[in-house]
Parts: C-alpha cells; sequence; structure tokens
C-alpha cells in the first residue's frame, strides 16, 4: 500500500510526471484491487446473475464498452511512438495494458453470461456512433496528432466511460459491479493524463484550444449518445441522466474549453 504521506501531488513537477507516470506507480495502484480477481472479479456463486430478463440489454451494453475499451487499446499503442516525452511513452504503455485488461475482463464476463462468440455479437451490436468515434481516433493517431489524439481519447472517451462505468456499478449485478468498479479506477488514472498533459500544453500554447474544441465539435456527440442509449439499456431514468453530461462537461471545463 502506498504510503499517504508520500502523496505524489506534493512533489515538484517533474519529479512528479516521473513518478505518476512509472510502471512503479502502476503496479502500486494496481494491485490491491487486481490480485485474486480473476478476469477482474472474486468467485462468486450463481446467485450473483443478473435476472434473466436484464441480459439481452447487459450483453449489448458490454459490447459497446469492448468498442470503447478495443478504440483506447489501438489509440494508446499507437500513441507511443509519437508520445513527446519518455513518461508519456511509459505512461502509455501502462494504458495499454489497462485497456487490453479491460477488453478481456469485458469480453469473459459475457462469456459468463452464456454469449458463445462474443466478437460477433460486438460485429452485431455496436452502435454506429462509436464505431465512427473509434475511426476517426485512430485517423488522428495515425497523423500523429498529439494534442487531439489524447483529447479524444484521455478526456472525451474516458471522461464519459468513467461516468457511465460508475452509475451503471451502482444498478449491476454483483459480478458486473465489480468488474466495473475495477475498470474505473483505471479509467480515474487514463482521465488524469490527459488532463494534466493538455492543461500543461494549454497554458503554454493557447492557440491550441481552438484545436481542440473543433475536435470536441466533431466527437463528444458521438460518445454521448452511445452512452446516453447506454444509460437507458441498464434501466437508468431520463430524469437521472443529466449526470452524464455534467461530469464529462465538467472535464471539459478544467481544461478551459467550454464555450
Ligand atoms: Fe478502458
Ligand atoms: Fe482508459
Amino acid at each position: 500500500m502506498r504510503d499517504p504521506a508520500n502523496d505524489p501531488h506534493a512533489l515538484p513537477e517533474p519529479d512528479f510526471l516521473e513518478e505518476v507516470h512509472s510502471f512503479e506507480f502502476w503496479f502500486q495502484a494496481v494491485e490491491g484491487y487486481l490480485s485474486e480477481r480473476p478476469y477482474g472479479h472474486a468467485p462468486l456463486g450463481p446467485e450473483a446473475q443478473p435476472p434473466a430478463g436484464d441480459v439481452e440489454a447487459l450483453i449489448t451494453t458490454l459490447c459497446n464498452y469492448c468498442v470503447g475499451e478495443t478504440a483506447a487499446l489501438e489509440g494508446a499503442s499507437g500513441m507511443i511512438g509519437f508520445a513527446p516525452s519518455r513518461q508519456a511513452k511509459i505512461f502509455l504503455a501502462t494504458q495499454v495494458v489497462d485497456e487490453a485488461r479491460h477488453l478481456e475482463v469485458l469480453l469473459h464476463r459475457m462469456s459468463e453470461l452464456g454469449v458463445e462468440n462474443p466478437e460477433a455479437q460486438i460485429e452485431r451490436r455496436a452502435n454506429q456512433g462509436l464505431l465512427t468515434f473509434k475511426r476517426r481516433l485512430l485517423e488522428l493517431v495515425a497523423a500523429r496528432e498529439w494534442e487531439a489524439a489524447v483529447f479524444a481519447q484521455n478526456v472525451v472517451l474516458e471522461a464519459m466511460e468513467f461516468t457511465v462505468f460508475e452509475a451503471h456499478a451502482r444498478r449491476a449485478d454483483p459480478v458486473t459491479r465489480e468488474v466495473l468498479e475495477g475498470i474505473v479506477k483505471d479509467e480515474r488514472r487514463h482521465m488524469g493524463f490527459g488532463q494534466n498533459d493538455l492543461g500543461r500544453r494549454l497554458a503554454t500554447t493557447p492557440h491550441l484550444r481552438g484545436r481542440l474544441l473543433e475536435v470536441k465539435h466533431e466527437l463528444d456527440w458521438l460518445v454521448l449518445q452511445t452512452f446516453e442509449q447506454t444509460l437507458g439499456e441498464i434501466g437508468l431514468e431520463r430524469s437521472e441522466r443529466p449526470e452524464l453530461g455534467r461530469d464529462y462537461l465538467a472535464a471539459v471545463a478544467r481544461l478551459g474549453l467550454l464555450e
């Protein structure tokens, strides 16, 4: 366990980045919630499964989560090649490991729910808007547009995943809840990386703001409408859904990117 007296936020900025972008930091963060939880959850009995009527909607939701995780897996791995510092490359390597694990545990969860070929179900059920977001993210990565790619992936996608997974975990069956709670802890780190990196860049390069607003206009509604659909599938009342937009806008507002 990390000693709270060793809070990395108390370090000077170069030391802070060295610390929080390291595998050492990652190991200490994940060991508490990943050890002894094969495929993201402690072994639980059949009573922990969702009611039969809820399974179909849950499978569709998990399919869309898999599209988001695959986007982040492929995006983060591609970004290592043009990341602007060694620390950022190492952080992205930890993110690649996290996203691959997320994809693996979500596919495994579908198998536990009786899906014989999860990948075929993803093809059949994935939301078109999210697939378009994934294609555009990977185009930004292929164009080696660091700031736009960090923003699309580590702010837009991660902030929405973070909010939706948290909301879903509160209502899910015990197994899905444990899997999602583990994922959310990782997504918080990924979001922190994006906000920290872009926050520093925006402070020194104000003209970046225009480019990031363009990316926001083009991409955020694609993710927002997918997760709106997801929140409906997991049974969240319409009156409770504004929290998604609110949490997402708070993440964007922290970067000063609200118009
Ligand atoms: Fe993820
Ligand atoms: Fe992530």
